[in-house]
């Protein structure tokens, strides 16, 4: 089938993907596998923006992000699995952008300003270049469509810049690449904060049945609302977004957001279909995680097979920038083979 274009995304190997990322990005990465030619990339060189100092996490969490995405129906057969750090070019293209890339610009990202406000750290050069890492892994592979969460816009938006003034000043060789966005809004955590692995608030992909009905139970509804008689609300209500995101037949939603306004049910009530809603939407997926998460050597063949195939673009492609901008001295440094092969035999090897 004749292709749409070519996407780059991504996940940080922060941790176990939870029902925020499901909806927010997995979903739609899964469906858009037949249409685009798909690279995804665990970012884990950018981990090391914030959590430099837990090697053995960095590795453990590569491995709970690629069960999550096979259990989600990431397919390697189809997509390009890529680790973002076996392959040195992310990090030469990020140094070469980084000339382009002005430090006002960087400082003024809203997600750096939010971090330095977290961490009440000084920050550290790496953070502050995080998005020009992030534009380096997209223009390396040339991928002019971006699927990512809202909350990664602003990076977007600096991706799309560099793309246009590297073209600019240059030659014209890199997509200026677009963000797509999913159509279901961002889920909340279960205490109604942004979902978060570190604010505890998460329902995570790989929690058992036990675990969803119990936080599922715990969660935030509308506080105004003390008897399951009182009208209640449905909006800014954790409870109606997530049947919205998950329930398979949205005729019982709308039932029960009647019902919830009119205070003719309680939460309970409401939250045992949402627990039921839940693991049965999890329940295959939860199959297919303990298969793969029992053969990690498997999972790491899978990422080494996806790497070595975008190794040979990124080689391309970073041989291409370096020349545009007065780099290798004209020197044939791909010399004596042709096509990827060349790339692949060129000065990195
Ligand atoms: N910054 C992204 C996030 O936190 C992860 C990421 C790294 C990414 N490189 C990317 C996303 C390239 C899209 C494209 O979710």
């Amino acid at each position: 089938m004749e292709k749409k274009g070519r996407i780059l995304t991504g996940h940080r190997a922060t941790g176990p993907r939870h029902i925020g990322h499901l909806v927010g990005t997995l979903n739609t990465w899964v469906s858009l596998q037949d249409s685009y030619e798909c690279f995804f990339l665990v970012a884990d060189l950018h981990v090391l923006t914030t959590d430099y100092a837990n090697p053995e996490k960095i590795r453990r969490n590569t491995i709970e992000i690629l069960a999550d995405w096979l259990a989600v129906g990431i397919d390697p057969a189809r997509s390009t699995l890529v680790l973002q750090s076996a392959i040195p070019e992310h990090a030469l293209l990020s140094l070469l952008l980084s000339m382009l890339a002005p430090v006002g610009r960087l400082e003024r990202i809203p997600t750096y300003k939010e971090q330095i406000q977290q961490l009440h750290l000084s920050p550290s050069l790496g953070l502050l270049t995080y998005p020009v890492l992030q534009t380096a892994d997209i223009l390396l592979y040339k991928a002019d469509t971006v699927p990512v969460g809202e909350d990664q816009l602003p990076h977007l938006e600096l991706a799309h810049e560099l793309a246009r003034r590297f073209n600019q000043l240059y030659t014209p060789i890199f997509p200026e690449p677009q963000a797509l966005l999913s159509s279901i809004p961002r889920l909340p955590g279960i205490d109604n904060r942004t979902m978060h692995t570190s604010y505890n608030n998460a329902i995570f992909i790989k929690d058992t049945p036990e675990e969803t009905t119990q936080k599922v139970m715990q969660m935030y509804t509308d506080p105004t609302r003390i008897h399951p008689t009182d009208p209640g609300h449905v909006e800014n209500n954790p409870l109606f977004s997530y049947l919205e995101a998950f329930d398979p037949d949205q005729n019982e939603v709308s039932i029960f957001k009647e019902r919830y306004q009119a205070g003719k049910v309680g939460d309970i009530e409401v939250k045992r279909t949402l627990a039921r809603v839940l693991n049965q939407v999890l329940e295959p997926v939860r199959q297919r995680r303990a298969e793969v998460i029992a053969h990690p050597g498997d999972m790491l063949e899978m990422l080494r097979f996806g790497t070595d195939r975008a190794r040979l673009v990124a080689q391309e492609t970073i041989l291409q920038v370096m020349r545009a901008m007065g780099l290798t001295a004209g020197l044939d440094l791909a010399e004596g083979a042709s096509g990827p092969e060349k790339a692949a035999k060129g000065i990195f090897c």
